[in-house]
């Protein structure tokens, strides 16, 4: 199982390969039903102003962190933090711990779900009325998270063809799988985006639809909650705190635009959610017109917006609804596949840079326990179980370990430093303003949003869940994965880490 010591670390064939990889790890479910949600939730136009503030002011700073990390150390998360002081090896192996065993558990499964309405899609199976079809016929949602009633024997059928494909393609290696794959999904993506939303805008009622999107109601900006949406949202949309991007740059070869990049990962990512919204939002005008109901009436909660809005919507669609059904599911199955393999990637080579396991062994390995491991999302109490570790996994688990990040790379390696060897690389370059931004302004921002998450969870505890639920199943689940990454980033490493780090005079 061991691999040789020495072996040579994988890199992407071609620089779009990269770009295409990395826009695909981050456009995924968030994207095309929790953006266009927390829109209409957080003041339509409105919000797009604390959305694009925490663009800039923390997501591309953090992204440019994270792939500078990534193509310096020339390693996974944990062998980058390694490389700066073993003290901190525990975080990279913290993060890509509770991704692998967590998010990426329960993401597989919402993936699963959109393969079953990909199917019912093509006989509009969801019935006259999609909300009991959803929460009552398919997930049979029990009565709370510890009544875990029956499998949902359709779910985890799903989920088993969502592993077989995760791991059919990072099996197939980073050029032969991650980046082939990408190379077909992300146009695929963007084709039948644009027709959908082309075919949106065109309906009756689409232009009352967009209204709401775009019109700013200004005087939700003075809810704190909004922003903390903002920025909690950029986080996961751009895959930032998961160990993906500093990975996926690790791939890079030496002569790297870093800054450059970091800016088309991260813009073309938003400009997507954009242009997604623009399609959800003119189809609940059109649903909202046809119904006679208010647009409130036929928008609900993030999960239902996708499993039961639309469906409901595309019912009622005047000609070919079936295919828009079918257009729409397939859109959410690529693009959460395109995010979930990054995620399985990026715990694959941690494991493969500290212990020379076999990569394809690895695999192999982590996609049977990751089918195995989210059987408990495909239970009757999966959907509580999904919504409590999510809740604290992205609102907590990503936050703290993205705050670390930047006083480890800021300074403790010092920021001034690792802005010489983007410089290095790099024909845009980067000022000051980026030591500025990681050392103080990204986690001075990133305390007060964990902050106030944290009080609000105090006054009132997330959601209508037992105070035990929330401990056993969120808050648990973040310390059981601190424990674990500790006890491995304990064990020694057979290369030095630090071996691996690219050394130019400049840095
Ligand atoms: N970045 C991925 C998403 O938005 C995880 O779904």
């Amino acid at each position: 199982m061991v691999q040789p010591l020495g072996h040579h670390r994988p890199q992407w064939k071609t620089h779009i390969g990269f770009l295409l990889a990395a826009v695909g790890s981050a456009i995924g479910l968030g994207n095309i039903w929790r953006f266009p949600y927390l829109c209409y939730k957080n003041g339509g136009g409105a919000f797009l102003i604390p959305y694009f503030i925490a663009l800039f002011v923390v997501g591309i700073p953090l992204m440019i962190l994270e792939v500078g990390l990534g193509h310096k150390m020339r390693g996974s998360s944990p062998a980058s933090f390694a490389s700066i002081s073993k003290k901190w090896e525990w975080l990279g192996w913290w993060q890509v711990i509770f991704v692998m065993f967590g998010i990426v558990l329960y993401y597989s499964v919402v993936i699963s779900w959109c393969v079953n309405f990909f199917f019912y899609a093509f006989k509009l199976g969801w019935t006259q009325d999609p909300n009991a079809f959803f929460f009552q016929k398919f997930l049979m949602v029990s009565k709370g998270p510890f009544d875990l009633g029956d499998l949902r024997t359709p779910i985890v059928f799903s989920l088993l063809i969502v592993w077989f494909l995760n791991w059919l393609i990072v099996f197939s290696g980073v050029q032969k799988g991650l980046e082939r794959a990408n190379k077909i999904f992300m146009p695929l993506l963007l084709l039948l985006t644009a027709f959908i939303v082309f075919w949106s805008v065109r309906l009756p009622g689409a232009k009352s639809g967009l209204l709401v999107y775009l019109k700013p109601d200004f005087s939700r900006l003075s809810d704190i909650r909004v922003w903390m949406d903002a920025f909690s949202q950029i986080f996961f949309t751009l895959s930032l705190g998961f160990g993906i991007m500093i990975t996926y740059a690790s791939y890079l070869p030496h002569k790297s635009q870093i800054v450059r990049d970091s800016f088309i990962i991260s813009v073309t990512n938003c400009l997507f959610s954009i242009f997604a919204g623009f399609g959800v939002f003119s189809v609940l005008g059109y649903m909202a017109q046809t119904t006679s109901k208010e647009f409130g009436d036929v928008v609900t909660q993030s999960i239902g917006l996708a499993f039961v809005a639309y469906p409901k919507a595309i019912s009622t669609l005047p000609g070919f609804s079936a295919l828009f059904g079918v257009i729409f599911f397939a859109i959410l199955v690529i693009a959460g596949l395109s995010s979930a393999i990054s995620i399985l990637e990026a715990f694959t080579s941690a494991l493969v840079d500290k212990f020379h396991y076999r990569r394809k062994i690895v695999v192999s390995v982590l996609s049977l326990c990751g089918f195995l491991g989210g059987i408990i999302f495909a239970t009757q109490a999966g959907l509580y179980w999904l919504d409590i570790v999510d809740h604290f996994l992205t609102q907590y688990g990503l936050v703290i370990v993205a705050i670390f990040e930047c006083i480890v790379v800021g300074w403790i390696f010092k920021a001034t430093r690792m802005r010489a060897h983007i410089a290095h690389f790099s024909v845009w370059h980067l000022k000051r303003w980026w030591d500025v931004a990681i050392k103080v302004v990204t986690p001075l921002i990133l305390g007060a949003l964990l902050f106030s998450s944290f009080i609000d969870e105090i006054a009132k505890p997330y959601g209508d869940y037992s105070r035990l639920a929330l401990i056993l199943i969120g808050r648990d689940w973040l310390i059981y994965t601190l424990f674990l990454a500790i006890f491995v980033a304990y064990h020694s490493w057979k290369i030095e880490p630090s071996e691996r780090m690219l050394k130019h005079p400049e840095a």
